[in-house]
């Protein structure tokens, strides 16, 4: 049987727990022979969209770029693991768009605990004023409406969030 592809778009605040839950959901699907690719904000910004800032504009246009690679892999049966914090309904709305087969999974965290985590002490320097248009500090995130899948990363643990987002593959059929 031949794998069927699917981008699982992971959105959420930054600190909300998408690259952590996503790595480890890397390595969970290759041990199971499943042919799957990660496209992290992080890394993505530092390679294919070195270009771009976080204006409303450049966040966008980085959606878009990344939007594109999703669709072009998982029309190619990858599991296409995505995560940006895409803080903008309609640049969520683009996505589900634009990827031939896309799930939308939240990676819910209230703000306070993202801050309280500070992994990259990048809102600390939000807080300061030493980083402009910071999401959830000085720019806005508008949180999905209607998500495939919640992972509520306050009460989950790591362990928790990544069974059940592979509980959701395979009820789904996009692994055995
Ligand atoms: S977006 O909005 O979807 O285009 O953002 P994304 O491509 O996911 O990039 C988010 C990562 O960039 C770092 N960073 C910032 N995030 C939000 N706002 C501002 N101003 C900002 N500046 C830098 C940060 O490390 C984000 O990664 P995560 O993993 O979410 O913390
Ligand atoms: P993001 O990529 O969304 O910015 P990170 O994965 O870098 O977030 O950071 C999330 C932090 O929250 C990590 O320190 C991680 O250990 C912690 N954490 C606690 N519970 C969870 C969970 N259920 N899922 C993911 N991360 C969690
Ligand atoms: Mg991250």
């Amino acid at each position: 049987m031949t794998q069927q592809g699917v981008t699982l778009w992971f959105t959420g605040l930054s600190g909300a727990g998408k690259t952590t839950i996503c790595r480890r959901l890397l390595t969970e699907l290759k041990k199971r022979n499943v042919k799957v690719e990660l496209l992290d904000g992080d890394v993505v910004r530092q390679q294919l969209t070195k270009d771009l800032g976080f204006s409303r504009r450049d966040r966008l246009t980085n959606i878009e770029r990344v939007a594109f690679v999703a669709d072009l892999l998982c029309k190619h049966g990858v599991i296409v693991l995505a995560a940006f914090i895409s803080p903008y309904r309609e640049m969520r709305d683009y996505a589900r768009q634009a990827i031939t087969s896309f799930r939308e999974v939240y990676v819910k965290c209230p703000l306070e605990t993202c801050v309280k985590r500070d992994v990259k002490g990048l809102y600390r320097k939000a807080i300061k004023g030493e980083i402009k248009k910071f999401t959830g500090i000085s720019d806005p995130y508008e949180p999905p409406l209607s998500p495939d899948l919640v992972l509520d990363t306050e009460r989950e643990t790591v362990e928790e969030s990544v069974r059940k987002v592979m509980r959701f593959l395979e009820e789904q059929q996009f692994i055995p």
